[in-house]
C-alpha cells in the first residue's frame, strides 16, 4: 500500500524525464523514483548503447557526436510514446530543441540541480564520459553549467541534488512533482 503523495504520482499520466548534467544523479535517483511509483526505468544512454551495440565512448569515437545525438532524438522519441515510465535523458538530450520540445510536450521534466563541487566530485574517476575526456573536467562542466543551465531551466520541476542520502532525494522529487502536477497542471 502506497503513501497518497506516492500513488497520485504513480497515476499521473505521463513518464516523468530527469534532465541535467553528468553527474547530478539522473540515472541513480531515476531508478529508486521508478521503483517507489512501480514503473519501468529507463535510461537513454543505456538504450542508445544497446540499439548501436557500442558503448557512448565508441560511439563518439568511432561515429562521432552527432550520429549519438541522432540516436538520443530517436531513442527518446520512441519511449516518450510507451507506457508511462521513469527516464534518465544523457546530459545534452535536453539541450537538442527537438527533444526537448518532445519532452516537455510530453513527459514531466525534473532538473536535478547540482552545483559545480558535487558534479565534480562525482564524476571523478569515470572515464564512460567522452565530454569530460577531453580537458579539465572542472573547467568542462562549469562551461556546460554556463551553457546548458539555462534551457534545463525550462523544466517546470526544479530540484536541487546535494550530498544527502538517495532516499531523501528520492523522497523530495516525488514531493515535487507530486506539488507540481496539483497545481500547475488543470
Ligand atoms: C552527455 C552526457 C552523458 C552521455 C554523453 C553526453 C552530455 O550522459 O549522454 O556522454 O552531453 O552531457 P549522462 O548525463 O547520463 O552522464
Amino acid at each position: 500500500m502506497s503513501d497518497p503523495v506516492t500513488a497520485r504520482v504513480a497515476a499521473i499520466p505521463r513518464t516523468i524525464a530527469f534532465v541535467g548534467l553528468m553527474g547530478c544523479g539522473k540515472s541513480h535517483i531515476g531508478r529508486r523514483v521508478a521503483a517507489q511509483l512501480g514503473r519501468e526505468f529507463y535510461d537513454s544512454d543505456a538504450e542508445i548503447e544497446r540499439a548501436a551495440g557500442r558503448t557512448v565512448r565508441e560511439i563518439f569515437a568511432e561515429l562521432g557526436e552527432p550520429a549519438f545525438r541522432d540516436g538520443e532524438r530517436r531513442v527518446i522519441a520512441r519511449l516518450i510514446d510507451g507506457a508511462p515510465a521513469v527516464l534518465a535523458t544523457g546530459g545534452g538530450a535536453f539541450v537538442d530543441p527537438t527533444t526537448r520540445a518532445t519532452l516537455l510536450e510530453k513527459a514531466v521534466c525534473v532538473w536535478l540541480r547540482a552545483d559545480l563541487d558535487l558534479l565534480v566530485y562525482r564524476t571523478a574517476g569515470r572515464t564512460t564520459r567522452p565530454l569530460l575526456l577531453a580537458g579539465d573536467p572542472r573547467q568542462i562542466l562549469g562551461d556546460l553549467i554556463e551553457k546548458r543551465y539555462p534551457l534545463y531551466a525550462e523544466a517546470p520541476v526544479v530540484v536541487d541534488t546535494r550530498n544527502e542520502a538517495s532516499e531523501i532525494t528520492t523522497a523530495r522529487v516525488v514531493g515535487a512533482i507530486d506539488a507540481y502536477w496539483q497545481t500547475e497542471v488543470r
